[in-house]
C-alpha cells in the first residue's frame, strides 16, 4: 500500500531523509519513532507530496505520489493540530471539508460519522472553540472516514492528549485498521506504538535504523532499544 524506494530528501546540503526503503502493507499501522529532527515529518510530507523527493520515490498503491495526484484521494492527513474553523461546529467543519473533497453526505450521515468517531453527541453542534484537543482529532478521524480514506498519515496526532483521549484515539485507529485502512504515524509515545502499532521503526538523523513487528518486542525492550539508539 505504502512504499518508499530509496526515498531521500535534502534541504540544501543537509540530508533530512537518507535513502529510506520501507513497505507498509494494507491494514498495517506503522509507527515511526525518533527524536525531534529525525526525519519523521519529512517522510510523511513526502508521502503527502507536500514536498518533492531529491531522489527515490514515495508510492501509494504502486503509484508515485509526485506523478499521480489521484493518490491524494486515498489519503487523510492528521497533524498535531488539525486546522478547523473555531467558530463553526464540528458538524459544520466536517460538512465544509467533505464538500471540498466532493463529498455529498447528508447531515444525518455526517452526524453519525462524528458519533462513531467518539465525539459526544452534545458537542456535535457546538463550536470547535469549545472542543478539547482530543475532540478536534476525532473530527479528523470522522473526516477520514467520510472521505473513505484508505491511508492515514498521522504526524504526532496524540501529542498533548491526556491518556484517556490518547487511548480513545488508539481505539479509533484499530477500528480503521479492521476496515483495511493503512496507517503511517509519527509519534513520541512508545507505549502507544507498542500497543497500537503493528510495526515500529526507529529513525535517527534521517535514517531508519530499525524496523520490527510490535509483537516481537516487550514494552521494556522497546524502551531500551530506543534509548540505546538515542545515546549512540
Ligand atoms: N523546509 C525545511 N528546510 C530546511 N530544513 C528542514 C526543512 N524541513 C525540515 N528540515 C530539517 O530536516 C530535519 C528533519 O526534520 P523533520 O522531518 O521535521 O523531523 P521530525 O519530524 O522527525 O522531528 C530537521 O533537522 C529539520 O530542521
Ligand atoms: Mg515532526
Amino acid at each position: 500500500m505504502l512504499e518508499a524506494i530509496d526515498l531521500t530528501k535534502k534541504f540544501g546540503d543537509f540530508i533530512a531523509l537518507k535513502s529510506l526503503n520501507l513497505i507498509i502493507k494494507e491494514g498495517e499501522i506503522f509507527c515511526l519513532l525518533g527524536a525531534n529532527g529525525a526525519g519523521k515529518s519529512t517522510t510523511i510530507n513526502l508521502f503527502l507530496n507536500f514536498i518533492d523527493a531529491t531522489h527515490g520515490k514515495a508510492m501509494i498503491n504502486n503509484m508515485d505520489v509526485s506523478k499521480h495526484k489521484e493518490t491524494k484521494q486515498l489519503l487523510s492527513y492528521i497533524p498535531e493540530n488539525l486546522m478547523l474553523y473555531k467558530n463553526l461546529s464540528g458538524l459544520e467543519n466536517l460538512r465544509f471539508f467533505c464538500g471540498l473533497g466532493g463529498g455529498n453526505q447528508s447531515k444525518g450521515e455526517l452526524e453519525e460519522l462524528l458519533e462513531q468517531s467518539g465525539l459526544q453527541i452534545d458537542f456535535i453542534h457546538k463550536r470547535v472553540s469549545s472542543y478539547s484537543k482530543g475532540m478536534r482529532q476525532k473530527v479528523g478521524i470522522a473526516l477520514a472516514r467520510a472521505r473513505g480514506a484508505k491511508v492515514l498519515l498521522l504526524d504526532e496526532p496524540t501529542s498533548g492528549l491526556d491518556p484517556k483521549a490518547s487511548n480513545e484515539f488508539s481505539e479509533l485507529l484499530l477500528n480503521m485498521k479492521e476496515k483495511g485502512v493503512t496507517t503511517l504515524m509519527a509519534t513520541h509515545d512508545l507505549f502507544r506504538a507498542k500497543d497500537t502499532g503493528t510495526h515500529i521503526g526507529i529513525m535517527k538523523e534521517g535514517m531508519l535504523l530499525e524496523k520490527f513487528e510490535s509483537k516481537d518486542v516487550s514494552f521494556q525492550d522497546l524502551e531500551k532499544l530506543y534509548l540505546k539508539h538515542m545515546h549512540n
